[in-house]
């Protein structure tokens, strides 16, 4: 079949690789409809992920068609499914209290040395994103084995085509649960760092769950626009003076919650974000926070922090004092994307969500790497780009454009 794999860093190629087999009872192989490339794939595309191989297959968003299943899935040939980018077993003590992306059954033993010395606890499985998180091939691909398909894949109506429904795979929960977490009460001022397609859905999450104002902080005119036209206000953070703007919109007091949809590589101009930028390029493994650090210093003094944005090693120069002498509450981590599923394609169903206004490109899945080259490098009007392994070669910008 034909995969999108990771050479090097900025460097990912389509190729010729191996069919994926059935190897658990509880497996299915999908064969793959829609793929999208995520701002996370963006962090092992720069190569400020460790323990990725060449030749391993990316992707983690992604849906398709049942074509085989094992013995124990309940899946069923012919199935039109999406599926979550956290591979999750379903029955060990994190999975059963819906905490499905800390599953402790889905990360090979010999893959756990790494995360478990970083983190104190070994990470779960996540298709596509490097040996630490199990080292499975990922779903950018013409096939994709899925571990614990009786869990997992969501199985979606025909009448909603595909990009209706396939960012329930990761980026629809996740900025969901970044709102759920920023803990948004009715007359709330809530502040989103990024119009990235996870801001996107934080600023839609935020409005939906009744927050009377969303400001959201980019410096891409394109993105901000977006946002705005979901009715967020919005700041170019390269224009103004984010923490300034942000009192005077919060009538002197500070924003009620703060999301930080950017993560570990953060653009800015302070001196430590420059010093950050430098020694993530010579592996001294430090995360640029600088996004977060400035949600800190923004929200009121009792706030929430929600932080959906990915962070993997270490930070410099972070504000515990704001942290804790302004009594903040901080909610994180990788989504528990089961947990939400159900609830959000409802959502889609009824038309409470819009799902598809950022889809900016759709491109065969011959082509990825010229997707990742310009989500990477021209954000502004890249905003998402959906792979499609069937779509002939010559792929069209979303308003038809090639
Ligand atoms: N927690 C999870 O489960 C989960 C899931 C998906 C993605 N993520 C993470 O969420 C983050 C965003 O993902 P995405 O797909 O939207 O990425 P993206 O790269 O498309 O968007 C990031 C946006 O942040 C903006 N930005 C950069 N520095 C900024 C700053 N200092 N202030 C304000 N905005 C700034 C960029 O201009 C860009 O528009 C990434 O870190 C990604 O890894 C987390
Ligand atoms: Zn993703
Ligand atoms: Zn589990």
């Amino acid at each position: 079949m034909r995969a999108l794999t990771w050479q090097g860093t900025q460097n990912v190629r389509v190729e010729t690789v191996d069919d994926p087999e059935i190897v658990n009872p509880r497996d299915a192989i999908i064969r793959v409809t829609s793929t999208a490339i995520c701002g996370s794939d963006l962090h092992l595309y720069d190569g400020v992920i460790p323990s990725l191989k060449p030749g391993d297959i990316l992707g983690h968003e992604f849906m398709g068609e049942v074509v085989e299943t094992g013995s124990a899935s309940t899946l069923q040939k012919g199935q039109r499914v999406v599926v979550p980018f956290t591979i999750s077993c379903g029955g060990c003590f994190h999975c059963r209290i819906t905490q499905f992306s800390a599953c402790e059954n889905s990360n090979p033993v010999e893959k756990q040395d790494m995360s478990e010395k970083l983190y104190g606890h070994p990470m779960a499985g996540i298709f596509g994103y490097s040996h630490m998180t199990g080292g499975y091939s990922g779903g950018q691909a013409e096939y994709v084995r899925v571990p614990f398909s009786d869990i997992g894949p969501i199985v979606v109506p025909d009448h909603l085509d595909d990009d209706t429904v396939l960012f329930l795979s990761d980026i629809l929960p996740t900025g969901w649960m970044a709102a759920e977490n920023a803990q948004i009460q009715p007359d709330d001022t809530v502040a989103v760092w990024g119009c990235g397609p996870v801001g996107l859905f934080a600023v839609q999450s935020a409005l939906a769950m009744g927050a009377a104002q969303v400001i959201a902080i980019d410096h891409y005119p394109h993105r901000l626009e977006l946002a705005r036209q979901l009715g967020a206000s919005v700041i170019n953070f390269r224009t103004t003076d984010v923490r300034e703007a942000l009192m005077e919109m919060s009538g002197g007091i500070g924003v009620d919650a703060v999301i930080d949809a950017v993560g570990m590589e953060a653009h800015g101009f302070a001196i430590d974000n420059i010093l950050d930028v430098a020694k993530q390029k010579v592996g001294i493994g430090a995360d640029r926070a600088s996004a977060l650090k400035q949600a800190i210093l923004a929200v009121r003094f009792g706030g929430r922090v929600s932080m959906p944005g990915v962070y993997g090693g270490m930070t410099d120069k972070f504000p515990l004092g704001a942290l804790m002498e302004k009594g903040l509450e901080v909610r994180t981590g990788q989504t528990h994307v089961q947990r939400y599923m159900a609830d959000l394609l409802a959502m889609i169903e009824e038309g409470k969500l819009d799902t598809t206004f950022l889809i900016s490109h759709r491109l065969p899945l011959e082509e990825a790497a010229k997707g990742y080259k310009h989500f990477k490098q021209e954000q502004d009007t890249w905003t998402k780009v959906v792979l499609k392994p069937g779509m002939a070669n010559g792929g069209l910008a979303a308003g038809g454009n090639a």
